[in-house]
């Protein structure tokens, strides 16, 4: 059995990601600074009493080259995770996610583990893969400003004709349109590249929309289903930029963590990065339907804002064959079916609503369009 450290480990994957270890029989250290966005005052920040825990920064030297005695491994998890705050909060993303994975990395160059899985996103490819009429295969789709704000939200071919939404597989170029996009992807090109160079192994998890129970509900930066579940505890419509027909992949938390163990254990997935979804897809306004439904609000409609995000994408799901192939993952639940366990942790919930303050925040900045 092995001794893992998880960074980030008091977040809302971590924690499951750890109980999966736990039950596989593994031990688990837990280095987490507990910031405040992820975990808002009042919220529980008690780990599981059989975790090891660490409060520190993973900028903190020191404190990383205790949490790497003795382990076989190395989760790296933490980072701040907004998308939108992370373009005008440069140096706090950066800082934390980069600068963080740098340290660590340096650390683990003296004391040197097994293998490193770093969670890496979807949000690198930018806009997903497509294919044009002909059957070839599109990975520069994308929209213009004019096209957003005329109400042209789906990218077309460059002869004006139609393209469809294919799954998105890693070989696509990656088409970094925010911060916090291009420090995920630093993270995992870090990883990678070093591990390679000393001889260690690492495997790079682009994970796509994860929900689940413990999912933040007040960070307004997390999340869509997080955003949407305090809308409607709060009595407000789920509000869907653009006309809520762009499509997401969302996987389930159990679905993630047990992936995350699979990257550890498995040999042979080493040196890859490999797309983590449920290999299905939903459009947003049909999931804030399922969720005021399954939230016993079905009277609440989403509110369509015919408005986009500046740097927002369209559609990207996920391409999930080489998670199959190299980590024999097998996603166990589908969102129609799994909105339960969400359910019931929202309804333990106070969550502050404050996805209205998080939109004055980016029109302010003018990343609204
Ligand atoms: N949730 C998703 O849909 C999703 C999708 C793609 C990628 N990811 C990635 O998965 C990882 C976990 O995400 P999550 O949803 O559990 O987020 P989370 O915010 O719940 O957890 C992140 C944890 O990292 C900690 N942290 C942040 N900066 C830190 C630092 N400098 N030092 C130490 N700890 C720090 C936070 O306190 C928090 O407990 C992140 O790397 C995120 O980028 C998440």
């Amino acid at each position: 059995m092995g001794f893992y450290l998880i960074t980030g480990g008091a977040g809302f994957i971590g924690r499951h990601l750890s109980n999966e270890l736990l039950r596989a029989g593994h031990r688990v250290r837990v280095l987490d600074s507990l910031v405040e966005q992820a975990h808002a005052p009042g919220s529980d920040i008690r780990l599981r009493r059989d975790v090891e825990f660490i409060e520190a920064d993973l900028r903190d030297t020191a404190a990383v080259r205790r949490a790497l005695k003795g382990v076989d491994g190395v989760f790296n998890l933490a980072a701040e995770v907004g998308v939108g705050q992370s373009m005008y909060e440069i140096e706090r993303y950066v800082g934390a996610n980069d600068l963080g994975t740098a340290v660590l990395m340096q650390e683990i160059m003296t004391q040197p583990v097994k293998r490193v899985v770093v969670a890496s996103s979807m949000s690198i490819y930018g806009e997903g893969m497509y294919r044009a009429g002909d059957g070839t295969r599109v990975e520069t789709a994308s929209r213009t400003p004019e096209d957003l704000r005329g109400g042209r939200w789906d990218p077309v071919a460059a002869n004006g004709e139609p393209l469809s939404p294919v799954p998105t597989d890693e070989g696509k170029r990656p088409d970094l349109a925010s911060v916090y996009a291009l420090s995920k992807y630093v993270q995992e090109r870090l990883t990678l590249m070093l591990c390679h160079a000393y001889g260690l192994e690492a495997v790079a998890l682009r994970l796509f929309n994860v929900f689940g129970a413990g999912q933040q509900l007040s960070n307004p930066y997390t999340g869509v289903l997080a955003i949407f579940s305090s809308r409607l505890l709060n009595d407000q419509p789920p509000a869907v930029f653009e006309d809520g027909e762009q499509r997401r992949d969302f996987v389930h938390v159990e679905d993630v963590a047990r992936a995350f163990r699979l990257a550890m254990e498995v040999p042979g997935a080493t040196g890859e990065a490999i797309n983590i979804g449920s290999g299905q897809s939903h459009g947003i306004s049909r999931v804030a339907t399922l969720l005021a439904e399954a939230m016993g609000r079905p009277d609440i409609e989403p509110q369509i804002l015919g408005r986009a995000r500046s740097g927002d994408i369209r559609h990207c799901f996920a391409d999930i064959l080489k998670a199959r192939d190299l980590l024999g993952f097998e996603p166990r639940h589908r969102l129609e079916d799994s909105l339960g366990d969400l359910v019931e942790w929202v309804s333990g919930q106070q969550a502050r609503d404050r996805a209205d303050d998080a939109q004055r925040e980016l029109e302010k900045r003018g990343l609204v369009i």
